[in-house]
């Protein structure tokens, strides 16, 4: 054997001692599931807050022909959408419910500190049950991502209709959103390719756990999976009832809502996909997979 055989044998197994420790290191290394905040994750892949205040801005003025100036945002979550009102213009108010103070706090930490000062002023997270809490008449208030689906009674959620009706100024408008077709009776998972803002990929999925065509009650689920191979599980569950149209027009209408209008989701000409572009319909065309805006006008 020559010296440098021997240097070279050297050289090869102080390399695979390093590689040996990289890869021990990177198995001991926390997993992306577990150090991930699920809420990043969810306002990456669920919300699209820019789209849906566009909607509701340009709504409100083509229905009124004035701006809406004070929005509340039910079920807010870490109230990203009322962020986003508050962003669009100096007059703009929010006022953002949601029952859970966990969440509230999560949304103050992230979305309220990252506003300007002056921004931060004109927004207030309240944590309150949306069936009872009172506040000043708004005129725009909004329950989006189906959240006023966990009313599974006929009275409970034409009750919660009345007290949002009760809410509104005089010429104010409610906003809903609503998803249906024959894929949402079935027991499904679809996933989708997304990125937070800092770059960190992961794929989003959306499982239908259980349906149960008798009571229309569903049980839905999103789950993140990571490049690392590591999952979370249940990152959100939801226990629902799949209302249909002509169901959700009559509570409103039974709720007082004098004119109720659906916007349907375009298609992409390539695609066949939604194209995140909303126009109103009377009818709409059979579909596996819809989703649609609804607007409710006092
Ligand atoms: C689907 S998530 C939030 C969705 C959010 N609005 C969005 O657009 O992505 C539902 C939220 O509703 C809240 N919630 C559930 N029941 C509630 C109630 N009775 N009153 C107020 N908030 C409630 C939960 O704490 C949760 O944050």
């Amino acid at each position: 054997m020559t010296t440098t055989d021997t240097t070279a044998g050297a050289a090869l197994s102080k390399r695979r001692q390093k590689k040996n420790a990289e890869r021990e290191e990177r198995a001991n290394a926390p997993k992306l599931a577990e150090t991930t905040d699920r809420h990043v994750l969810y306002q990456s892949s669920v919300q699209d807050v820019e789209s849906e205040i566009d909607f509701v801005d340009e709504q409100f003025e083509k229905i009124r022909g004035r701006k809406a100036k004070l929005l509340r945002e039910d079920f807010c979550g870490t109230a990203n959408t009322s962020c986003e009102w508050v962003r669009r213009r100096p007059t703009n108010r929010a006022i953002s419910l949601d029952i859970d103070t966990t969440v509230l706090a999560w949304g103050e930490a992230h979305n309220v500190a990252a506003l300007e000062p002056e921004a931060r002023k004109r927004i207030s997270l309240i944590a309150q049950d949306v069936f009872t809490a009172r506040t000043e008449p708004v005129d725009a208030l909004l329950a989006m991502n189906f959240s006023y689906w966990l009313f599974t009674k006929r009275e409970d959620l034409r009750s919660y209709f009345q007290s949002v009706h009760r809410a509104l100024k005089d010429d104010g408008i409610l906003f809903l959103d609503a998803y249906g077709g024959w894929e949402a009776h079935q027991t499904c998972e679809e996933s989708r390719e997304c990125e937070t803002d800092d770059g960190l990929e992961f794929d989003y999925i959306w499982e239908q756990v259980e349906f149960d065509p008798v009571t229309s009650h569903m049980k839905c689920a999103i789950h993140f999976e990571f490049l690392d191979g590591s999952r979370m599980d249940e990152a959100f569950t939801y226990q629902w009832r799949l209302w249909s149209l002509p169901e959700l027009r009559e509570l409103l209408e039974e709720a007082g809502f004098r004119k109720v209008r659906f916007f349907w989701e375009d298609a992409d000409d390539d695609t066949g996909e939604g194209n995140g572009e909303f126009n109103e319909v009377s009818h709409a065309e059979s579909d596996p997979g819809w989703i649609c805006y609804i607007v409710a006008e006092k």
